[in-house]
């Protein structure tokens, strides 16, 4: 058999302690398939006394652990560390300008730097992988980079953060509010203790410029996604979307569209209204799912588990697999050159349907106030819901569906309505899923 390929692991945790065992108990069928064995051949972490339930005294440790990016009996180094800065990122750089390969799971280095190391990474004819940085276990930046590279991707959506899922669907299933649903998650082991990244949107939009980048053949550009998260979503809003026959998820969607001869790109986080027969409906628990839609593949759902040590660890192997084959190819599908820079797209141009819900004073004339702003905005509203009291002291849930319209003029409708007196906390909108 040829010579190994010989990696580094910078950082034990659960996804480095996951790739040992996974390297480990699967090593014969690694190697068939990669056509040669996979070795670890120095590791580094902070505390090298810490229990990781692996054996990794049989590795050269290495307390510094850029030390990793300059040794010649290193192939490819892997970043298993996080963080979009800092000592990932220093690693990074100074493995691929060493000419080492490189593999992470670093969603969030990929989504702020990744132009910058794929660039460096072709200069310096190295691979740079990053599947497990996205939806974790599930396959699809391989999916995109080859299952679709025949396509024109149209679009591509997802739920694409397994907290939020968790959290959202929780509410559906107890009817629960957020703040109790997310306790509860945090004392189960779904959420962090910090779990701000996760419920504000932050990671699923670190995912969605990355697999933006990807389908469109565009820059990556973190900058431009809009991004709300899930702590506005109300008990109430799922059960009023359940009475519609509608979900609620976090869905991060990204399209691009030519406007006066240029290509403009859509990225946004948001939760939404998913119709119950939507496959992504039915995704619920910590899940992942990516939808993505090819002008000859037709509608594509990759799903899976999108975190934890073993399917991570599967899709650092699996980059580690193809780099031992020679089949590692360019970092984002295309050379860094002919990704193309593609404006913002404003939302407000889109048009779809969406919910709005008011939370408001119980007192008379209020909801001639919401409907004259719709109709001065042009929103024409397709039905209406106003729920009783939900607390004693009169404040009352206002809940309406606007016609397929453009979403500026349901953003003028609440530009109208800001300010206002009858209001007790700022609207919800969410889009419609079609
Ligand atoms: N966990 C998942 O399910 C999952 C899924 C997809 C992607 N990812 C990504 O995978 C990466 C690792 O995640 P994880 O969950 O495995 O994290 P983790 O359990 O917190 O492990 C991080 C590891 O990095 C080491 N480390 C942290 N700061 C360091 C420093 N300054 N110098 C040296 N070593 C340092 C830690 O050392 P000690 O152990 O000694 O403290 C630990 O071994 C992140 O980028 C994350 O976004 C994770």
């Amino acid at each position: 058999m040829p010579e190994p390929l010989r990696i580094a692991l910078a950082g034990l945790g659960t996804v480095g302690a996951g790739v040992v065992r996974l390297l480990d108990t699967n090593a014969a069928l690694v190697a068939a398939r990669a056509g040669r064995r996979i070795e670890i051949a120095a590791v580094s972490a902070r505390s090298r006394d810490r229990d990781r339930g692996v054996d990794i005294a049989r590795f050269d440790w290495v307390d510094d652990m850029t030390a990793l990016a300059i040794r010649d009996d290193i192939d490819v180094v892997v970043e298993l560390v996080g963080g979009a800065d800092g000592p990932a990122l220093a690693l990074a750089r100074k493995a691929i300008g060493a000419r080492k390969g490189f593999v992470t799971a670093n969603k969030a280095m990929i989504a702020h730097h990744g132009l910058e190391l794929a660039e460096a990474a072709e200069a310096a004819g190295a691979p740079l992988k990053f599947e497990a940085a996205v939806a974790g276990g599930i396959p699809v930046v391989k999916g995109l980079r080859e299952g679709t590279a025949a396509n024109a991707i149209e679009r591509i959506y997802g739920v694409l953060n397994g907290t939020s899922n968790y959290i959202l669907s929780t509410m559906e299933a107890t009817g629960a509010d957020f703040a109790d649903t997310l306790a509860e998650a945090q004392r189960l082991g779904y959420a962090e203790a910090d779990p701000t990244f996760d419920i504000a949107g932050t990671d699923a939009a670190h995912k969605l410029a990355i697999l933006a980048a990807i389908a469109f053949g565009a820059r990556i550009d973190f900058a431009a996604v809009e991004c709300e998260g899930i702590a506005s979503v109300r008990a109430a809003d799922i059960a009023q979307a359940d009475r519609l026959g509608y979900v609620v998820r976090l869905v991060g969607m990204a399209d691009c569209e030519g406007r006066n001869g240029a290509l403009h790109l859509l990225q946004r986080v948001k939760p939404c209204l998913v119709p119950k027969g939507h496959p992504l409906a039915h995704v619920t628990g910590a899940t992942n799912a990516v939808v993505a839609e090819g002008n000859f593949s037709g509608r594509l759902l990759f799903q899976g588990p999108g975190a934890g040590d073993g399917p991570t660890a599967s899709a650092v192997v699996a980059d580690l697999i193809d780099i031992a084959r020679g089949e590692a190819g360019a970092a984002f599908s295309v050379p860094v050159g002919e990704l193309a820079p593609m404006a913002p797209a404003h939302g407000g141009e889109r048009t779809g349907r969406t919910y709005l819900r008011f939370t408001v004073k119980d007192q008379p004339g209020v909801l001639a106030e919401m409907t004259a702003a719709m109709r001065d905005a042009g929103v024409s509203i397709e039905s209406l819901i106003q729920e009783g009291r939900v607390e004693e002291g009169g404040e009352v849930l206002v809940a309406m569906v606007a016609h397929e319209g453009p979403e500026k003029n349901v953003a003028h409708a609440l530009d109208l309505l800001r300010g206002s007196d009858s209001l007790t906390a700022p609207p919800l909108t969410m889009q419609i899923l079609a």
